[in-house]
């Protein structure tokens, strides 16, 4: 029988501490994310299946707590036959995703420093990999087996079968392995608004979260993703086109637009 996240809560984290946690609606993953009532803890609940995914998320955010770049700490770890649960703390803030474009653009300077940031670090001593081999592995898998969410697709794309999406990319890989070979960093891998956390009255970046695709990268996976996701929120093109600009001012890069949109358009096809 089919249970539902909520039983599967109750079933592992309300056992232990029954009456303590309030579910968050915000989540991306499909996982079962609830606040601590004092607002201090996040607990992400999954089921028996996606355990090891919470479990390669657990040690992300383990091995970047240690690093100096600001994002969660773990504080527990549960597991039984029927899922499992990680504790972490609180990143004080809000999402990126919920502030207007003038206070997103107050912090965006802060933003592209954290992204920077990330970035810089030793990425050899990363043990963690996300690589372009890895991503179009599971984009094959995902595509294989039909579960491509049109949704997440640029809506140019809806209308086009995913095979075709993964042939035009497949053209591209060889390319782009050269590429990443030359310039591996360590990447957030889900850098949308919503896992970036920022100071609401300083405005400031606060933090990442959200970390179970964190891993040696091209940087484009993360560039792509946050550029493209920040246009949903500017105000008009001129603001968005002034966005990137800064961006890659504050990065130190002048971007390649072809490698841009490449990862631009594998990440719809790497989740389901
Ligand atoms: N450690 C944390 N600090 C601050 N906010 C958090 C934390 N963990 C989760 N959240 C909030 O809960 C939301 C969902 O959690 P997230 O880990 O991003 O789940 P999903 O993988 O489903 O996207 C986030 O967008 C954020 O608003
Ligand atoms: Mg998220």
């Amino acid at each position: 029988m089919h249970r539902s996240p909520v039983r599967e809560w109750e079933s592992l984290l309300a056992r232990l501490h029954p009456g303590e946690w309030k579910p968050v609606t915000s989540g991306q993953s499909g996982a079962s994310v609830f606040r601590s009532a004092d607002g201090s803890r996040y607990a992400k609940c999954v089921t028996g299946e996606q355990r090891v995914l919470l479990e390669e998320e657990r040690d992300r955010v383990d091995w970047l707590s240690g690093s100096g770049v600001p994002g969660p700490e773990v504080l527990e770890w549960g597991a039984d036959a029927d899922g499992a649960y990680l504790v972490t703390s609180t990143v004080p803030g809000v999402p990126a995703d919920s502030v207007p474009a003038q206070a997103l653009w107050q912090a965006w300077p802060s933003i592209s420093e954290g992204v920077r940031g990330l970035h810089a670090l030793p990425a050899k001593e990363c043990p963690f990999n996300r690589d372009l081999a890895q991503m179009f592995a599971i984009a094959q898998d995902v595509v294989a087996r039909d579960k491509v969410n049109p949704e997440f697709l640029p809506v140019e794309q809806q209308q086009t079968p995913p095979v075709e999406l993964l042939a035009r990319l497949a053209g591209q890989v060889e390319r782009r392995l050269v590429q990443e070979a030359g310039d591996t960093v360590v990447c957030h891998g889900d850098l949308c608004l919503p896992n970036i956390i920022l100071d609401p009255v300083a405005l400031n970046f606060a933090g990442f979260i959200d970390l179970g695709r964190l891993g040696r990268a091209d940087p484009y996976v993360d560039i792509a993703l946050l550029l493209a996701n920040a246009r949903g929120v500017w105000d008009d093109e001129n603001q968005a086109i002034a966005a990137d600009d800064a961006f890659a001012r504050a990065y130190g890069t002048t971007f390649d637009t072809d490698r841009q949109r490449f990862y631009l358009h594998l990440d719809p096809l790497t989740w389901g």
